[in-house]
């Protein structure tokens, strides 16, 4: 394909990632989205705060990164269907490139936990649903057992390809920073994220392209925090669907990281994600759903501790917040968890000037 055709990850990072001139690249040119500069975190933070907004991906999520190289992989080896278990967005992206890619696509859900914005998504592009009575681990078994035979191909981040797409958001960071961050927080729900980050971060730094490791600190809802507790948890439950985790596949990898960078794991209620979601629409202009806000929700869990990995990082350094995905896609519960409601009126200009307040 065309360089000015295909902008996405695989094109930018090729050099890094396990590609051939054999793989046929399945690409929405995701990826090189923006870092944005927050100007009220930062003065909150006393640190220079940015936010890499990985909601602007094509399916509105960071799993664009994970899903053109698993899609990619897939196609070469020949894979005429893939799977995958989701809270909703890895089953997005899956079914998007599958279509892309002209494969089949099958998603296995938790019934009843999807934001719609995600659901209505795996139909679109064509996936075959199903949803399953039971929750997200429940899930994700099924698929190993789907997927053991070899007949289908699982697309979940326990396929090393889809951490390796993953790494890339590092990759750009570091590019755009012209060095890794101090501290770099986000949201962990099954875990491949954090792992994937840190393997970027990591490979960059081995090539001299970043004099730093940044901490790794990773936030987890308070109902599904089985990293933090250090337990599997059988019912998780949090607002925020898409980190809805008990048993997270990449526990290890994040352990890893945690330790390795001299990070750390933490939690937020969900009125503390949904306070933060609200704030930084407000503040930033930022909307991004639930799970994303954990890592603005941990940044000022770490402020208002004063102590820990993001308080030993020097005044004035470097912050990364991901925010992993766009807040249309679950608006139901930014509706209803703020309770939103417009002022009614009639249509006549004095109704509207007293709703103004005016
Ligand atoms: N944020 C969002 C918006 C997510 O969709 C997910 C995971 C995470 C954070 C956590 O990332 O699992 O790599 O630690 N969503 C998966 C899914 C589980 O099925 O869409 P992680």
């Amino acid at each position: 394909m065309s360089p000015l055709h295909d902008r996405g990850v695989i094109s930018r990072y090729r050099e890094y990632l396990p590609v051939t001139d054999a793989t046929p690249v399945i690409s929405l040119n995701e990826g090189s989205t923006p870092l944005i500069h927050s100007p009220r975190l930062s003065e909150r933070a006393q640190r220079n705060v940015f936010i890499k907004y990985e909601g602007l991906n094509p399916t509105g999520s960071f799993k664009d990164r994970g899903m053109t190289m698993a899609m990619s992989k897939a196609a070469e080896a020949g894979a005429k269907t893939v799977v995958c278990a989701s809270t909703g967005n890895t089953s997005a992206a899956a079914a998007a490139y599958a279509s892309r890619g002209g494969l089949k696509c099958a998603v296995i859900l938790p019934a009843g936990k999807i934001a719609m914005g995600k659901l209505v998504q795996a139909f679109v592009y064509g996936a075959t649903v199903v949803a399953i009575r039971g929750n997200f681990d429940d899930a994700l078994r099924l698929v190993r057992e789907l997927g053991a035979d070899g007949s289908v191909a699982i697309v979940n981040s326990i396929n090393p390809d889809r951490i390796e797409g993953q790494k890339t958001a590092s990759f750009e960071i570091i590019d755009e920073l012209g060095d890794a961050p101090a501290a770099h927080i986000l949201p962990v729900g099954n875990a491949g994220n954090i792992t994937a980050y840190w393997k970027g971060y990591r490979e960059f730094h081995a090539l001299g392209k970043a004099a730093v490791l940044p901490r790794m600190i990773g936030y987890q809802a308070a109902g599904s925090a089985p990293i933090f507790y250090d337990r599997v948890i059988e019912h998780p439950e949090t607002a925020a669907s898409a980190i809805r985790i008990g048993n997270p596949a990449s526990w290890g990898g994040a352990k890893t990281a945690i330790r390795d960078s001299a990070g750390s794991i933490g939690i937020a209620t969900d009125e503390e994600i949904l306070e933060a979601q609200a704030w930084l629409a407000k503040n930033e202009g930022i909307f991004v759903e639930p799970a994303s806000a954990a890592s603005i929700a941990g940044l000022f869990k770490c402020l208002e501790a004063g102590t820990g990995p993001l308080a030993e990082t020097p005044e004035g350094s470097n912050i990364v917040c991901t925010v992993t995905g766009h807040g249309l896609k679950d608006s139901d519960t930014a509706m209803r968890g703020r309770g939103y409601a417009p002022i009614e009126a009639d249509a006549d200009i004095d109704s509207v000037r007293r709703a103004l307040g005016a």
